[in-house]
Order: C-alpha cells, then structure tokens, then sequence
C-alpha cells in the first residue's frame, strides 16, 4: 500500500465498523454508526487543509488564533450510498457546498453511464472530497473521479468506509493523485463484486431497502 492510502485504525473507528459489520445489525443503528464514522474520517481527511492566523479577543486577551484559510470545500456523494456519510460530514464542515454524481453500470457494455450530475460552481477552485461508502471494484469509483476532473476539479480526495485491495489498486492507476480515506481495507472482493468479509450491500442496509 501507499503513502496516498490513509487507513483510520482509530479504536472508536473499528469499533463502530465491527458493529456495522455484523448483519443483525438494524438500519437505523447502521445508518447511526455510519454518520458517526464519517466525521472521524472526514477528520482524518481535512487534516493538511491549511490554517491561517485571525486576530480575536477572549475574555481575557487579544489573540492570534488559527482558522481554516485557502480554498474552498465541496463534498461529492456518489449516489445513492454516498448519502450516508454526506450528513456526518456535513455536519462537520457546515459550509462545504455539496455536489452530486450518479452513474449506473450498462449491463450490455459493463461500462458506467451517467445518470445525474450536479456540482457547485467554481470546482476548480475548491477542495473536492467524494464519498462512497465501498470502494470495491473501483470501476464506478474512477469514473466519479473522472468525470469531476473532467469538470474541471484538481483537488480531489476520495473518502470511503471500506476497500478492496483491488478497488484500492484500480483507483491507484487512474488517480494516483487523489488520497484515499477509509475505516479499512479487507481481503478481497468474491465473484459479484462485493467486499470480503465486507458488511453487504451498504445501500441496501442503510436505507433497509432489498
Ligand atoms: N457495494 C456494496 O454496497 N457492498 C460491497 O460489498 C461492494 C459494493
């Protein structure tokens, strides 16, 4: 692995992953510990944004004091699963703006086809962090990626809950520049696709659909 891979083996992290994990486990405590595992990884993924000095007052002394500078933050879902860390994140940076990408995979061409895409102006000049829960094959992964640079994105970070070595590898060779934040990596992906041990269908068990 890789120096642009930051796993967050935070106890609190794995934790709430292992519970997350488990299959008994209900939707709304799912949906719960997914929200609650987003800030610790959104804390994780904004720790080199830089800070600047601003001159305050406490009660007791004027102060310079660091607050976020440079430039601005968009968080990208990529749909449906995205939603469940967007909320957590949010909740964190308040004032990101929030943009969308939805692709779906054509069963004939196997190749992703866009079904929604909405992001805010100025991407170019703004900090990009796309989440998704599972980056598994990565396939859908590095065409959300491609299609915000084609918009014209440069600054882009990719925040997961959970990877496949070979998602991890597929996202490496289409965008060795753009860091990589997840809870974990597990073993690997079994013939449909899905992450091994891996907690199932994100979607599916966040919004209690299937
Ligand atoms: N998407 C999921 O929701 N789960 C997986 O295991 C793989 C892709």
């Amino acid at each position: 692995m890789d120096q642009n891979l930051i796993i967050v083996d935070h106890p609190l992290v794995q934790h709430k992953l292992t519970l997350m994990r488990e299959k008994e486990t209900p939707t709304a405590l799912f949906r719960q510990l997914l929200r609650e595992i987003s800030q610790f990884l959104a804390y994780e993924v904004t720790r080199e944004l830089p800070t600047r000095l601003k001159k305050i007052d406490t009660p007791l002394v004027p102060m310079d004091a660091p607050v976020m500078a440079g430039k601005k933050l968009a968080l990208v879902s990529i749909l449906r699963a995205g939603n469940g860390l967007l909320d957590g994140v949010l909740e964190l940076i308040p004032s990101a703006r929030v943009g969308f990408v939805g692709l779906y995979r054509d069963e004939k061409t196997l190749q992703p086809v866009e079904y929604y895409f909405k992001v805010p102006d100025g991407i170019e000049d703004r900090v990009v962090i796309a989440v998704d829960p599972m980056l598994a094959t990565g396939n859908s992964s590095a065409a959300a990626i491609q299609r915000l640079k084609d918009a014209g994105a440069r600054d882009i970070r990719f925040l997961c809950l959970l990877a496949a070595p070979e998602g991890v590898e597929r996202m490496r060779e289409a965008h060795p520049d753009v860091p990589i934040v997840t809870a974990a990596v597990d073993e690997k992906l079994n013939e449909n696709g899905y992450i091994v041990p891996g907690l199932g269908d994100a979607g599916d068990r966040m919004f209690g659909t299937k």
